[in-house]
Order: C-alpha cells, then structure tokens, then sequence
C-alpha cells in the first residue's frame, strides 16, 4: 500500500464575511489534525468588479479532480443581484451535479432535524424570460422545472438518509394543493420510493404550514425532503429558530460522486458586519465538518460538532470564537 493520499480540497473565501469566517473552518480543521490540500480560488463579487471572472469553464473543469470544495460566501453590494449568484453558485451546483442541499438544524434538547432540498431544478433552474420588456404591456415568465429523474433521485436521498436515523421519519413539504401539476409529480414519486422504504415513517405538510410548524413545534420534524424554491425559504427559518444564522452549515452534495460536493453556511456575504470582527465562524466550522464527514473523517466531524456546542452563544470575536472551537477540537 503507499502512503494514504490527502484529500484535495478547493478553498473560495469570496466576499466580505466569507474570507474572515473561512479562516476560522481552516483554523478548527488543522486543529483536529486532518491534512488537506488546499487549493485557493479567488472568486466572487470582488473579483468580478476587478477584471469580470465569474466562474470561466476551465475553472469547473479542474473542481471536477477534487475530493471537495469549501466555501465562505459569496455577494458584493456593487453587483447587479443574480450576476454571482447565478453565474458562480448556481453554475457550480448545476455543472457539479450537486443535486442535494443538506441542511441540518440542531438545538439540544428537542431538536435534531436535516432539510433535503432540491438543488438542480424547480423555479432555479432559469426556464423562462421576458416578452416586450421595459414596456406597459412586459411579461416576464419563471417556470418550474420538475423532472421525474431529478425529483426522485433526491427523493431517495431523502428516504436513505432517514432510514438510517433514529426516528426514521420522513416529511414531504410542498404546495400540492394548489401547485397542482409538480406537487402532483412530487407526491407520487414520494409514495413510490415510500413502498421501498416500508420502515420509514411518512406524512406531508403544505409549506405554508411547515412555516407555522417550524415556529411552533420544530421537533415534530426528522428529515423534510422538498423542493429548491421552497427549500431555500424553509432552511433560512430553520436558521432563525435554531440559534440564528450564524450557525446554520449547509452540504451541496453529489451523493453519486462524479465530482466534488460542495460546503458552504447557509448565510451570506453580510457585507453590514464584513471587516468588524463580528461575524460568527460557527456556521463555517460546521460546514467543515460536514465536508470531513463526507470525506470518510467522521471522528474528526464529531469532535467539530461537540466542540462548537454553546458557540451561539460564545462571546468574542470572529476570531477569538474560532480559537475557543479550535482550542476544545
Ligand atoms: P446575509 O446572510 O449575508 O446577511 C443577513 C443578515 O445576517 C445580516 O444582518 C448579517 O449581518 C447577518 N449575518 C449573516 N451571517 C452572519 C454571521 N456569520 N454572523 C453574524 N451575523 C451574520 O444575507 P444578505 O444580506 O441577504 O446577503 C448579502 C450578500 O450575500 C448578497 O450579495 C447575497 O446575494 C449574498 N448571499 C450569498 C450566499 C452564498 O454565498 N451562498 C447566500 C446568501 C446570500
Ligand atoms: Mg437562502
């Protein structure tokens, strides 16, 4: 056998907070004694505004090597909205095939929930567009695009991953009774994949009320599998209600492992706390472990885990709080 090959990770600190939580991740990681390869790119917001490179093709190309890609976040208040979003993060996840966004949401005692949300199709999928713009009588349309491969491969996802938790108990979110067409499409590909999984528990809920729900009574929920729009929307509450933004990870994943997952917070730029010192590293670090776990480093992901415990509500700055995590690693 020769010597075991590090894993090769991809680095995008991007804009504002990104950078200044990134560090911290990397700092915890050292700490628990994982060796990376660390590859850097330079991208996002700031690098558009500097010589116009979103994401080039030769770029996705190399990521398609890695084990994995890190990232901070990405967004900066002097580019048109869409222009990053589009080109660097929905490229990445369309081009990268990361079909599954995984987000978990922990609160000790009661609750321990993972949002499985789409992440190729559905109304971010850009079918659409203008007719007549910038007239009186402009039209501007956004399908949802809703394949039978695609929901059901994330639908699986969904049910292995609660077959092999404690509850196993699985709820599908959607609008079926008005979205009569693809909420039609999701809840028979929910109750056909339901037939393999006998030992999985099932139930649905409108995602209207999944919102009142999540407010009032999260730890009803174990796994909730839906789709991207309304993914996107349920697991920024889920970050409100489970000890805030700040630490609230987030996994894209290729489950198949044609290429690289990707690992990100859920939160953003934040360019209203970038340079101050007080953006909290936790959702970062959290995301790290995601990657490590994924990764096959489920020890070091664990001791992460436990040691980020109580880091909502940690004084300090971004910095001192990454020291505190990387110090109890
Ligand atoms: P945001 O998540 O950056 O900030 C929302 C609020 O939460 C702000 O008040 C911010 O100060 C606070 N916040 C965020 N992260 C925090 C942390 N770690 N610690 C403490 N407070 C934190 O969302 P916003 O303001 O809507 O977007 C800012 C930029 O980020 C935009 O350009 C947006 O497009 C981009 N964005 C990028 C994402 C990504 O890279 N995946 C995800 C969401 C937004
Ligand atoms: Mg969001």
């Amino acid at each position: 056998m020769g010597p075991s090959r590090n894993h090769r990770v991809g680095v995008i600190g991007g804009d504002g907070i990104g950078p200044e939580v990134l560090a911290e991740a990397l700092k915890v990681i050292e700490a628990s004694g994982v060796d990376l390869d660390l590859v850097e790119y330079d991208l996002g917001g700031a690098r558009y505004l500097r010589d116009g490179t979103i994401l080039p093709d030769e770029i996705l190309e190399e990521w398609r090597d890695l084990d994995a890609i890190l990232l901070g976040a990405v967004g900066h208040p002097d580019v048109a909205p869409g222009v990053i979003e589009r080109g660097l993060l929905l490229k990445m996840r369309f081009g990268l095939d990361l079909y599954v966004n995984q987000r978990p949401f922990v609160m000790p005692p009661d609750l321990d929930m993972v949002v499985i949300r789409e992440n190729t199709e559905g109304t971010y999928a850009g079918e659409g567009g203008f007719l007549r713009k910038g007239t009186a009588h402009e039209i501007a349309t956004q399908g949802s695009v809703n394949t039978r491969f695609g929901v059901e491969r994330c639908v699986r996802y969904a049910f292995e991953l609660a077959a092999g938790r404690a509850r196993r108990h699985l709820t599908l979110v959607h609008k079926t009774n008005v979205l009569n067409f693809s909420g039609d499409l999701w809840q028979r590909v929910f109750d056909e994949v339901a037939e393999d999984h006998p030992g999985v528990e099932t139930t649905y809920n409108h995602v209207d009320a999944a919102c009142i729900h999540f407010v009032e009574s999260p730890e009803r929920y174990d796994v909730i599998v839906t789709d991207n729009l309304f993914g996107d929307i349920l697991t920024d509450l889920g970050g409100a209600i489970s000890g805030g933004i700040g630490l609230a990870a987030s996994a894209n994943l290729n489950p198949d492992r044609t290429g690289p997952s990707m690992f990100e917070p859920v939160h953003g730029s934040a360019p209203d706390i970038a340079g101050t010192g007080r953006a909290n590293p936790t959702a970062a670090v959290l995301s790290a472990a995601l990657m490590l776990e994924f990764l096959g480093e489920a020890d070091a992901a664990e001791r992460i885990r436990k040691a980020c415990t109580g880091s909502g509500q940690m004084g300090g700055t971004t910095s001192e709080i990454g020291d505190t995590i990387a110090a109890k690693v």
